[in-house]
């Protein structure tokens, strides 16, 4: 068993898919151990996505991960990192696959609905960015 870190990102709360997201999440075989809705200051963002700095879309990257609140959370399964990017789907809705999260609620490359860790590595890092110990069940 293993742990990976999740947003369900602004615009999916803004969308009103907060509820449906944590359900497939839950059905999927994910045991939710933290949990909260919170919101990035500017600040944040851009730690929390510092290895995109020199990308052409990081500063559109860090107006949208703080433009509202978002849903962050650490989930438990065997194989977690990966099989929570499976149940993601590609970073671009228009190439993920079907019964996908980014699928059914992401809006665009940019908005595209969550957030899954890379790594076991940044699994915990990002995971330490939102939670403090009393916070992990
Ligand atoms: P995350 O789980 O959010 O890390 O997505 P990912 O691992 O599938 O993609 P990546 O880490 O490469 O990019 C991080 C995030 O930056 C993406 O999820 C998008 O929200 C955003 N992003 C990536 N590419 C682009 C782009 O070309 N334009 C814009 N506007 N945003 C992008
Ligand atoms: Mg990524």
């Amino acid at each position: 068993t293993n742990r990976t870190f999740t947003m369900i990102k602004p615009d999916a709360v803004e969308n009103g898919h907060i509820g449906a997201i944590l359900e497939k999440i839950t059905a999927s075989g994910f045991r939710i151990v933290a949990l909260k809705l919170t919101q990035m200051t500017v600040a944040d963002a851009k730690e929390f996505y510092a290895v995109h700095s020199e990308r052409p879309f990081y500063g559109e990257l860090v107006e949208f991960m703080s433009r509202g609140p978002i849903v962050a959370a650490i989930l438990e399964k065997e194989n977690a990192v990966e099989d929570f990017r499976t149940l993601i789907g590609a970073t671009n809705p228009a190439d993920a696959a079907e019964g996908t999260i980014r699928k059914l609620y992401a809006t665009s490359l940019g908005e595209n609905a969550v957030h899954g860790s890379d790594s076991d590595e940044n699994a915990a890092i990002e995971g330490a960015f939102h939670f403090s110990g009393r916070e992990l069940f």
